[in-house]
């Protein structure tokens, strides 16, 4: 995670209001450039797209397409994007945009999930290129100190009142290049709830459940010698309690390859 994501010489910034939110902050910043919300500054959309550099997922009709864009200032950045989607599905993408954009933006610095870099629009965001490889491509032994450090990403998220929900998911997690630092990706499902509410007093404690029993998933995929009796016990009864779920289709829930 680098702090050279910002753009210094963002010359078409703030060029076209069609690329910013409603109610969105816009201003100009001392560079000329265009600081969107969040403290990144992003020049206009057309100007991303016309660095685009490649397609990490190219989605399918109802998921986003995220691409890559390198930027005058060398940063480069990912850009999730539903604004070639249907109009329902680009209302449904707003949604997910705003939820995603509002938790990269609430632990932008904080080591846990990429920087934001802003939106582009009602249907798009960027956000720091992450280097990085599938947490599930480095089991064994090695990777405990990942486990380690994953428990201590969910304890920071929990203290601040955060629910990733979507861990379970393989590809959400990165293991950083340099081989020491997790990156937690896909924030669109994230739930918060402030310490100190009465919302948090109430739901927190079976909410954060979610990202824990994740967290199994993750002990019992990389290196299950991790796992306490009382940990493989709470694994068992959650693959009983999948079995009854009528949804599943593989019935059994719970698998080393995926959640
Ligand atoms: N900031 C990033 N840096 C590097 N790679 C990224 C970044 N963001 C996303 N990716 C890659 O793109 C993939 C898809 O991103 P993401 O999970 O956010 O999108 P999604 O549409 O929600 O996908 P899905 O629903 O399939 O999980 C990630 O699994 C990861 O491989
Ligand atoms: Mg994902």
């Amino acid at each position: 995670m680098s702090g050279a994501l910002y753009v210094r010489d963002a010359r078409e910034a703030c060029a076209s209001d069609g690329d910013a939110a409603p109610g969105q902050a816009r201003s100009r910043d001392p560079d000329g450039g265009c600081r969107l919300a969040g403290d990144g500054t992003l020049p206009a959309r057309s100007e991303v797209e016309a660095r685009r550099t490649g397609y990490l997922v190219r989605g399918g009709p109802t998921k986003a397409d995220v691409w890559t864009s390198s930027l005058d200032s060398g940063a480069r950045v990912v850009v999730k994007d539903f604004s070639r989607k249907t109009w329902l599905v680009r209302q449904w993408g707003r949604v997910q945009i705003s939820r995603e954009a509002r938790f990269l933006e609430l632990l932008d610095g904080a080591g846990i999930a990429p920087r934001f870099a802003g939106r582009l629009g009602r249907y798009a965001l960027a956000m720091e290129y992450v280097d990085g490889t599938p947490l599930y491509a480095h089991p064994g032994p090695g990777a405990r100190p990942h486990l380690a450090r994953l428990r201590v990403l969910l304890d920071d998220l929990q203290a601040r009142g955060i629910v990733h929900n979507d861990l379970r998911g393989r590809e959400n997690i990165l293991l950083l290049a340099g081989g020491e630092g997790l990156v937690l990706l896909d924030w669109a499902s994230a739930v918060r709830l402030p310490p100190g509410t009465l919302r948090h007093r109430a739901l927190f404690g079976a909410l954060k459940r979610v990202d824990d029993s994740a967290f199994l998933k993750w002990k019992d995929m990389l290196d299950p010698s991790t796992l306490t009796a009382d940990e493989r016990a709470a694994i068992q009864r959650f693959r009983r309690w999948r079995r009854l779920w009528p949804l599943n289709r593989k019935g059994v829930g719970w698998t080393r390859t995926g959640s």
